[in-house]
């Protein structure tokens, strides 16, 4: 069991709780040798402006863990609303192929999501073990953005949608 200081720290608790802070939801592909694969995260944030650096977690128990720690590129789809399927599809155990979903090449090697709202094409800075996650800080080496569209949000444990226009 976990502790805080000595005291037992209810794991659903915790969880219930980050998931109060809303994010956007991101697919992060890759390729080594063989299938392209992509996963579900919204462990994703910017880190640094000069040099450009990124950040995303991935849980140690993930399939797709051998296939990270192998590749020295990967590629941050950030997903519209319109994602929640290929979000579902890519966030269960199992098949993180990436077929029937529409791909092109980056400059890195890794697929991109051509209907992402912006994507970060990076090379791996650096892995950092972190608990039960390691932690990806890539450097970015393409970067680009749709002018239009809204993100795919995630608040609580369910998708939302934006409602402030300010
Ligand atoms: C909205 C959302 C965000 C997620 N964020 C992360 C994340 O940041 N890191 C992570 O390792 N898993 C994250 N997951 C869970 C993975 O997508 C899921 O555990 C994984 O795809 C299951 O397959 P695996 O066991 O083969 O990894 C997220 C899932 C959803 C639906």
């Amino acid at each position: 069991m976990s502790t805080i200081e000595g005291t037992a720290l209810d794991q659903r608790k915790f969880r219930d709780a980050l998931g109060c802070f809303a994010t956007g939801v991101a697919v992060v592909t890759t390729c080594t040798d063989g299938e392209p694969i992509g996963i579900t995260i919204n462990s994703f944030s910017s880190v640094s402006l000069d040099p450009p650096l990124v950040l995303w977690c991935l849980d140690k128990n993930s399939d797709t863990l051998d296939v990270f720690q192998k590749s020295e590129t990967f590629t941050v789809n950030v997903l519209r609303d319109e994602h929640m399927e290929v979000s579902n599809r890519l966030a269960k155990p199992g098949d993180h192929s990436l077929e029937g979903i529409e791909m092109i090449g980056g400059v890195n090697g890794c697929p991109r999501l051509v209907q992402a709202l912006a994507h970060f094409e990076c090379e791996v800075d650096a892995r950092h073990d972190a608990g039960d996650h390691i932690i990806f800080v890539g450097r970015v080496l393409h970067f680009d953005r749709a002018v239009e569209g809204e993100p795919l949000v995630y608040h609580r444990g369910s998708y939302r949608a934006l409602s402030i226009d300010s």
